[in-house]
């Protein structure tokens, strides 16, 4: 895999790295030696030179708007894959032939309920509590309910695991919701798909038949499958980070589901909604675009921007499609959101400043506007994107724990506090 070397001088010392080519994408130079031979660190916050970890999974070229699973593009998944077939794709490596996908989705689909005391737990929660927190606190215990499945050094046990949390997401998701609302929680029904599944365990009440509409459940199928995986993100460095340790895999994906809560990565989609809903119209557009160029102003423009892509999101044309589908068959016409959506993207792509920084529609920028069609409050909007994503951290969190070079993650850092100084008794401060 080593082609050539690079040469780093320090004072009197040089020393030679080797470079190391991966089958596509930028060569990274290997620094595991530069403080043994050189006594420095390197410094790089927030990552952005730093690559953490061969890996087969995920491929994403940002400055060509090129998102690939295991070598497959993301266009060509959505449209012709459904997400559990995306599932195995990401966590074995190749496309499942006709068997194999359907005994994967016969295993999933029997795994989808959850220890009945699981229901307790929710009761646990404030009727208020965001449904994010409520996911947080309700997939790290699942450590609780399976213990036959935490061993890490068991290939069984990981992917008995695995398919657990792929399988339970939607249903833990689904009692957030229906906990968050006040209705009776929904069980899972194995005649449907994963997404139908899904749609009718967060709709359906007892009292009335619930009749999944399968534009809808492609819509939703497709937001899942544009949402697995995205290479070492932050919540994918976050389980990878905590899986590092040997934490086991409930623990470590909700330590993911924290991470992706935050408004600067899955966050983002309930704050371009609200971002959205609080511009209104289309005359205030410029009023925000200002805000969203002012040094001073903290404000930025949601769905905007993307720490790789540095072109179009190719999620986001997707995205923007599958709005546009569930809309029509809504019924939904000159929907207020889309058309401040809409304009907001036209100005964004001819603005000076947006050309320039190279921000582009990410994602969150349309999911929002579908997901709130789909009958979906803001709150859980995050939440599905977790549900999604969980294939992914599991996928990368496997391929972790089979590394050969896999060792404990320990950054370290520029110290810029005090010096060595002594003790003062309090009396002499
Ligand atoms: N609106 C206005 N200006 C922006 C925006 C934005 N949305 N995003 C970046 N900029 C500016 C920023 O002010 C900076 O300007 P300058 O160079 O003059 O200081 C420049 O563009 C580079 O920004 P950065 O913050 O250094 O870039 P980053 O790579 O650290 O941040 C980001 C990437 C996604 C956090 C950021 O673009 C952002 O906050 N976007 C809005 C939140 C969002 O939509 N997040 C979802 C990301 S996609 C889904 C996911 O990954 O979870």
């Amino acid at each position: 895999m080593t082609e050539q070397s690079a040469t780093l001088k320090i004072g009197d010392k040089s020393v030679d790295l080797a470079v190391k080519s991966g089958t596509i994408g930028p060569d990274v130079i290997d620094i595991g030696a530069l403080y043994k031979n050189t006594a420095s660190f390197t410094y790089d916050p927030g990552f952005t030179s730093t690559a953490s970890c061969e890996s087969k999974i995920t491929y994403i070229d940002g400055d060509e708007g090129v998102l690939l699973h295991r070598g497959y593009p993301i266009e060509q998944l959505a449209e012709h894959g459904d997400f559990l077939e995306v599932c195995y794709l990401l966590l074995y490596g190749e496309l499942p032939t006709a068997a194999q996908k359907k005994d994967f989705d016969y295993r999933v689909t029997h795994h989808t309920m959850v220890h009945e005391q699981m229901s307790r737990f929710f009761t646990g929660f404030r009727r208020d509590a965001h449904p994010m927190a409520v996911m947080c606190g309700c997939v790290g215990a699942l450590s609780a309910f399976y213990h036959d499945s935490t061993d890490i050094t068991d290939p069984h046990q990981r992917m008995v695991a695995s398919l657990r949390m792929i399988a339970k997401m939607p249903t833990i998701a689904a009692m957030a919701y229906k906990y968050h609302i006040g209705q009776p929680f929904v069980y899972p029904k194995n005649d449907l798909d994963y997404a139908s599944n899904f749609l009718r365990m967060c709709f359906a009440v007892p009292c009335e038949e619930y009749v999944v509409n399968p534009v809808l459940a492609r819509a939703m199928d497709r937001i899942f499958i544009l949402h697995a995986d995205h290479e070492q993100n932050a919540s994918t460095s976050t389980v990878r980070l905590a899986g590092s340790s040997g934490a086991n895999p409930f623990a470590c994906i909700a330590a993911g589901i924290a991470c992706l809560w935050g408004p600067a990565h899955g966050g983002a989609n309930e704050a371009a909604l609200n971002m959205l809903q609080e511009i209104g119209s289309v005359d205030r557009i410029p009023e925000y675009v200002a805000r969203a160029k002012d040094k001073n102003d903290p404000f930025r423009l949601m769905g905007f921007g993307h720490r790789v892509y540095k072109n179009y999101d190719p999620r986001a044309k997707i995205m923007q499609k599958t709005t546009h589908e569930v809309l029509g068959e809504l019924g939904i016409k000159d929907d207020p959101l889309l058309e401040v959506a809409m304009e907001l993207e036209r100005i964004a792509l001819t603005d000076e400043y947006f050309i320039e920084k190279k921000l582009y529609p990410n994602i969150d920028f349309y999911s929002g506007i579908t997901l709130k069609a789909l009958g979906f409050p803001t709150t859980m909007f995050t939440v599905l994107f977790a549900l999604a994503r969980t294939v992914g951290w599991i996928a990368q969190w496997n391929e972790m724990i089979e590394d050969p070079q896999q060792r404990i993650g320990r950054p370290r850092q520029l110290y810029i506090g005090e010096p060595k100084r002594d003790y003062v008794p309090v009396s002499k401060r």
